[in-house]
């Protein structure tokens, strides 16, 4: 057995996570039994955060983590490795001219792998990853077949399939890894995030985390917008509004929310009103609650 509640608050300990601690406790519990981990969920929701905290938890122990981070042009090779050119004419097809790749070298040292945003990855690349993740086997051809050490982990990061612009995850690949959803976290562990996160120095700290958190709350509770802000844009948000000499300015806390949601919220369509007149009526909306007078 381990020590799930132990592992999961030194986890949050050593890497600033607030809260995530049911996520935390998946993830730990999943290691244990050896299986992969792929965290699903909205831009901003945290997903490479604590992906990368947990590759650096489990990595260190084996003092080597990997991490990879996808695009379209992430070639199996960038993956696996590759025979370089002219080692393998000085030396031939041997261990020497081989420049192993990532998950190779995961596989040998019993490491964590951290692919980022692996729906982006092609399938062909996809496809590379199967047995190593199976049964823990690779074959490089015209060199060995690696076992995978024992401590060879893989945590994956992805959009949900419903974001524009994602390719859907093979069900072959989706099929070897344990699926844990991250949603919004908690309006207290939000504005506690933004504090953290978020670059302030002023004495109202507080109050501008608050204020930022009810933004992007009420952007994702609007019937006009379709997708509404994330954790991050509360961070952008109060970190512009700081920049300010009077925060307590309603048209300051309107500019800097344009700028730093405009591009983070989908409205619905056919709506009247544009997206700047829709943020505005959000941030006077909020502004005016009495808490915040
Ligand atoms: N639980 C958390 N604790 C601390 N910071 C967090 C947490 N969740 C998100 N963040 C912060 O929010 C921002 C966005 O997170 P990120 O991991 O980049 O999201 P994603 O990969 O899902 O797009 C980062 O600045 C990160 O530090
Ligand atoms: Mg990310």
């Amino acid at each position: 057995m381990v020590d799930t509640t132990r592992i999961v608050k030194e986890i949050q300990e050593k890497y600033n996570i607030i809260g995530r601690t049911e996520e935390l406790k998946q993830i730990v519990l999943a290691h244990a039994v050896g299986k992969n981990i792929l965290l699903e969920g909205n831009v901003g929701v945290g997903k490479t955060t604590l992906a990368k905290a947990i590759s650096e938890y489990y990595g260190s122990d084996a003092s080597n983590f990997y991490r990879v981070d996808c695009s379209e042009e992430l070639l199996p090779h960038n993956l696996v490795g590759y025979f370089d050119p002219p080692l393998v004419i000085a030396k031939g097809y041997v261990e020497d001219s081989y420049k192993y790749g990532p998950l190779t070298l995961a596989m040998i040292n019993g490491g964590c792998l951290f692919i980022n945003e692996i729906n982006r990855m092609p399938e062909s690349t996809q496809n590379s990853l199967l047995t190593s993740l199976d049964e823990g086997i690779l074959e490089i051809s015209k060199l060995k077949t690696i076992r995978a050490h024992k401590d060879f982990f893989v945590i994956a990061t992805q959009n949900p399939a419903a974001h524009v612009g994602v390719t859907i995850l093979g069900e072959a690949l989706k099929d070897r890894f344990i699926w844990i959803n991250l949603d919004y976290q908690t309006p207290e562990e939000e504005f506690l995030i933004i504090k953290q996160e978020a670059k302030m120095n002023s004495n109202n700290a507080d109050k501008l985390a608050k204020i930022s958190q009810s933004i992007i709350q009420i952007t994702r509770e609007s019937t006009s917008i379709r997708r509404g802000s994330s954790i991050r844009g509360a961070i952008d948000l109060a970190t512009l509004v700081n920049q300010y000499d009077n925060s307590n300015s309603s048209k300051n806390w309107v500019e800097a929310t344009v700028m730093a949601l405009y591009n983070k919220i989908e409205l619905e369509d056919g709506l009247t009103q544009s997206k700047k007149e829709i943020i505005t009526n959000i941030v006077l909306a909020v502004l005016n609650k009495s808490d915040f007078q």
